[in-house]
């Protein structure tokens, strides 16, 4: 595998620094990262796989088969739960919701698009990116009436799926958490095997990269502290301090 250049933009908080919703988040949760005075599981995710949610899983299996959403949405929204045990407060149904939604709209843009404009140079700001997260949205207005939920949640989680990679500040505690889960992924030995390969970087540069530039994105103390023991473990398993 090849190293490359630095590939990832730095996102731009003052964008919507200013957004009222962004104002009351930060008002609610003025210290950063989040504190919780829960226990945090930071074990390896794949001894607590999320449960529940069978029909809206099985509603979006067609979009699970895009960009290795099957791999990446399970995985998310297994962290989700976690993070929702260990901030309590937060709407749990909202976050794992939104959390198995918000990538689903990889499956509605021009496929071929996906790697050549959505994880090169400037990405976050690419168009494509905005395209996955309008058609995220409409997925979720797509299946979620059927599955019983109203139009006020149905409302929220498109809130959360709208910006999720292109905007910066959460505006609620449940984007919070939804924004931690789709990064703590990346940390898993499976999201390094993905993103190493969508990023063309080898593991150790990406690793590293993790450490500089993704653990400071990361808004909840439970989240860093996850973070960091998949980074301890993930390092230790691919040998990263060997193999460089
Ligand atoms: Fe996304
Ligand atoms: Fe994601």
């Amino acid at each position: 595998m090849t190293t490359s250049p630095p590939t990832w933009a730095p996102a731009t908080p003052e964008q919507h620094a200013g957004d009222p919703r962004a104002l009351s988040f930060v008002q609610a949760y003025p210290v950063r990262p989040v504190p919780t005075d829960r226990d945090v599981d930071t074990r390896p995710i794949c001894l607590s796989p999320s449960a529940g949610l069978e029909e809206l899983w099985q509603a979006v299996v067609p979009e699970t088969r895009t960009r290795a959403n099957d791999l990446h949405l399970p995985i998310a929204t297994a962290y989700a739960a976690r993070l929702c045990d260990a901030y309590p407060q937060a709407d749990r149904e909202l976050v794992l919701v939104a959390t198995v939604l918000h990538d689903t709209g990889w499956a509605h843009v021009d496929e071929s698009r996906i790697i050549s404009e959505g994880f090169r140079g400037d990405w976050r700001k690419a168009a494509i990116r905005f395209e996955h997260e309008a058609e995220g949205c409409n997925v979720a207005r797509r299946v979620l009436p059927g599955l019983g939920y109203d139009e006020a949640f149905i409302a929220r989680v498109c809130e959360i799926i709208d910006g999720h990679d292109t905007r910066h500040v959460a505006f609620s505690l449940e984007d919070a958490l939804v924004r931690d889960a789709d990064r703590l992924w990346r940390f898993d030995r499976a999201g390094i095997a993905m993103s190493t390969t969508w990023f063309s970087m080898d593991p150790a540069l990406y690793v590293d990269r993790l450490e500089s530039e993704i653990v400071p994105e990361l808004i909840t103390g439970a989240a860093h502290r996850m973070a960091r023991a998949d980074l301890d473990r993930s390092r230790g398993l691919l040998r990263t301090e060997t193999i460089r």
